[in-house]
């Protein structure tokens, strides 16, 4: 049961640091170009640059390797992101999912009139965890079944929902001292 948890938590690693990452590496020309949609508000805004799509998917997609790396020392095979090429897949799924979770979560913020940086409670904590597993459940169904839903590996599905919005506030107070986020949510 533990391992359970704990690999909930090892694997989800590469999605969670891409948001950070994009925080840190992001900035510059906004993916949206500065287009406003038909209802007068940007299609996502300026929090969503080129540069933190890019950096936060490498970063991800980095921290996961390094991760995988480190797993040939690990006794525990429930550890694993799979056999290649198909664990190079999932490691790169996963930040790439969460951002493009995030694109959508802002996407849906503005068109409900939400500023950029505004608070949109639940949106804002479970967009990017939410596209990254459903990303890797439609593209590697056996791997996402084997480690989030199988017997006791829910286990590690509930702890990542649960630990998520802990998380979540916890990095961006973090960003927010470290004066990368405007705001500490
Ligand atoms: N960021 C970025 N590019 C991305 C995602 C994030 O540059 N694709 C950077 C931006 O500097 C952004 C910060 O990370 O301000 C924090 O991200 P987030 O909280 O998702 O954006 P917000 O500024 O809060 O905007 P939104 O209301 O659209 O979520
Ligand atoms: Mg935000």
């Amino acid at each position: 049961m533990t391992i359970a948890v704990l690999q909930g938590i090892w694997l989800i690693f590469p999605a969670y640091v891409a948001g950070p990452g994009a925080v840190l590496l992001g900035g510059g020309r906004p993916i949206d170009g500065g287009r406003t949609h038909k209802d007068g508000r940007r299609y996502l805004g300026d929090g969503k640059t080129w540069r933190g799509l890019v950096g936060g998917v490498s970063f991800g997609f980095i921290i996961g390797l390094l991760q995988d790396f480190a797993n040939q020392f690990s006794e525990w095979p429930e550890m694993s992101f799979g056999s290649y090429p198909y664990n190079v897949l999932v490691i790169f799924l996963l930040p790439f999912g969460a951002l493009m979770g995030d694109m959508i979560g802002s996407y849906i913020k503005r068109r409900k009139g939400i500023e950029r940086g505004q608070k949109a409670p639940v949106l804002d904590q479970y967009d990017f965890l939410i596209f990254a597993a459903l990303l890797v459940a439609v593209l590697q169904w056996s791997w996402f079944f084997e480690h989030y839903l199988d017997g006791f590996a829910i286990l590690g599905l509930i702890t990542i929902v649960v630990l998520t919005p802990v998380l979540h506030r916890i990095t961006n107070i973090i960003g927010h001292r470290m004066g990368k986020k405007e705001v500490p949510w």
